[in-house]
């Protein structure tokens, strides 16, 4: 595997199905980018066990464990800086990452609509709710909000005649792992600059 691969953090809350997409394709060294740790605000899900499998350092730090907000935020961010990442990818993580990590490393999230439509833990039974017959994921630079940093690429996702919020999210999940792998990959490989809210992949100049 090359030294130069850009060094991806991963950060997972969940089933890591996004993270497994990710492993996947960092296999092949022509990718770009290499994992070289995953992360998570809580133990026993399947996002680290897949991690443990790929042979990949992991590490956990918990809300709870902190007697703040802030002090989580600076130890998770610490927690981060061990692995000196080029890039953090929260692949399903649902917290709202704080000043430390943001301002330490660019971080890229992946959220199941399409921004800035129903952001926010229920993005696909807000979406299913409201009655789109188009939805979507997005990914975006995460910033201090609720998915509101500047997005990078959309794909979208017909919601079908009969979908609930399981099967919805599953088809969307479909797309967003490909979405994920895609785009990690292009700015891993081309790198990226970001003028206001629009983000530009490739090199400048
Ligand atoms: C993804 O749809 C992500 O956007 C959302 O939660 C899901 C995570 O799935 N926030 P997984 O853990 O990658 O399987």
């Amino acid at each position: 595997m090359s030294s130069q691969a850009v060094r991806l953090v991963v950060l997972v809350s969940g089933s890591g199905t996004n993270l497994q997409a990710l492993l996947d394709a960092v296999a092949d060294e022509t990718y770009g980018a290499r994992i070289v740790a995953v992360g998570a605000d809580r133990a026993g899900i399947e996002g680290l066990a897949r991690a443990e499998r790929a042979g990949i350092p992991i590490f956990v730090e918990k809300l709870a464990d902190h007697p703040t907000r802030e002090d989580w935020d600076r130890e998770l961010a610490a927690r981060i800086a061990e692995h000196k990442p080029d890039l953090v990818v929260c692949a399903g993580f649902m917290k709202i990452l704080g000043t430390p990590t943001l301002s330490s490393f660019p971080v890229l999230n992946t959220h199941p609509a399409l921004l800035p439509s129903f952001p926010g833990a229920h993005g696909v039974r807000d979406a299913l709710s409201y009655g789109v017959r188009i939805t979507g994921c997005t990914v975006m630079l995460a910033d201090a909000g609720v998915d509101t940093g500047p997005i990078i690429a959309q794909a979208s996702v017909p919601v079908l005649d009969g979908d609930d919020e399981e099967t919805l999210h599953q088809r969307i999940k479909g797309v967003e792992r490909s979405l994920l792998v895609e785009t990690v990959g292009r700015m891993a490989r081309e790198g990226w600059t970001v003028t206001g809210r629009t983000v530009r992949l490739g090199r400048s100049g």
